[in-house]
């Protein structure tokens, strides 16, 4: 298998909303077109880019977000599809963002998912975990790869109505049993991976989540990548506010040496625990 995707430097740039839906409560498709056409450089499943929220000193730090699609890119014109949940000062701004508003941006930035050549892949997706696993599994669509997508969520209302459409197989996992299977969408893993013979796992959402799904990837000896989240500051590799602890003691910069990692890289000293 390839390694994980080089990251890219990102650039910076100002993009226009040009539609926002709200897909759950409180959860919003924000859709930007780039101002100035395409840069260099389109964004793959895992990549994030750093939004500037406004709002002077207290507020000045940009905040991450994944990117959840690519709805247009071409030699003109760039538009990138971000799924945002409104839980704070900034991702409230901009999910209250009106069409025709401007935002500054930089990205792409850190390493994405790297996609194994051949065979099936298990996809788990806790949560928010969605908004980077949506984006790879209509990547493997548009490539003919096959998948399932084990999908968590609180409860029925928090449902991510656009999964219907993806061509792998997609098994709901609900906490209250209120649509799909009742219970941990980790469960549901480590019940596929005794059953199904997978050659990768590509996993984001809840850090303990994603601590049981490595940990049953890897006792059935499959590769697994992560996606990790962080407290951000640069998303460049320079102010080492995001440093997580690597399996041989060493830091590892969430923003630029992920946020994917191979999951045996990572110590999981809380790695990827916000709160
Ligand atoms: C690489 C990466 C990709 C991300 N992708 C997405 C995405 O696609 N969609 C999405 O909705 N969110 C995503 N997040 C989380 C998002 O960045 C945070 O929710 C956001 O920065 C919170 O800012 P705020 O000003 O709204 O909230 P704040 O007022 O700063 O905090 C409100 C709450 O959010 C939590 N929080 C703060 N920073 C983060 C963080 N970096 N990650 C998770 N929780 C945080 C706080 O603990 C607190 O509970 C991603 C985070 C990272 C690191
Ligand atoms: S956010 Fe600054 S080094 Fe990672």
């Amino acid at each position: 298998m390839a390694d994980i995707a080089s990251p890219t430097r990102g650039v910076t740039c100002a993009a226009t909303l040009e539609r926002r839906e709200e897909a759950s409560p409180g959860v919003f498709i924000l859709e930007f077109r780039l101002d100035g056409g395409p840069p260099v450089a389109q964004p793959v499943p895992g990549q994030f880019y750093q939004f500037n929220c406004g709002g002077g000193r207290e507020h000045m730090l940009p905040r991450p977000l994944s990117v959840h699609g690519v709805t247009r890119w071409d030699d003109e014109v760039a538009v990138l599809k971000f799924l945002v949940e409104s839980v704070g000062w900034g991702t409230e701004r901009l999910c209250s963002l009106e069409d025709g508003d401007e935002v500054g941006l930089l990205g792409p930035l850190g390493r994405g998912f790297s996609l194994a050549e051949d065979g099936k892949a298990l996809l788990v997706a806790g949560g928010m975990g969605i908004a980077p696993l949506f984006f790879l599994a209509s990547e493997m669509d548009r490539g003919d790869k096959e998948y399932d997508l084990l999908a968590g969520f609180r409860s029925a209302g928090q449902f991510y109505r656009p999964l219907s459409g993806l061509k792998g197989g997609v098994d709901v996992y609900t906490d209250d049993g209120s649509l799909g299977n009742r219970g941990m969408v980790s469960g549901g893993a480590d019940g596929r991976l005794e059953g199904v013979v997978y050659n990768a796992v590509y996993t984001c959402g809840p850090q303990a989540m994603m601590t049981v799904v490595a940990g049953i990837s890897e006792e059935a000896g499959v590769p697994c990548q992560v996606s990790l989240a962080s407290r951000m500051g640069c998303g460049i590799g320079a102010c080492r506010s995001c440093v997580i602890e690597g399996r041989g003691a060493e830091n590892l910069c969430v923003c630029s040496d992920g946020p994917v990692f191979e999951s045996y890289k990572v110590a999981w000293t809380g790695a990827g625990d916000i709160e």
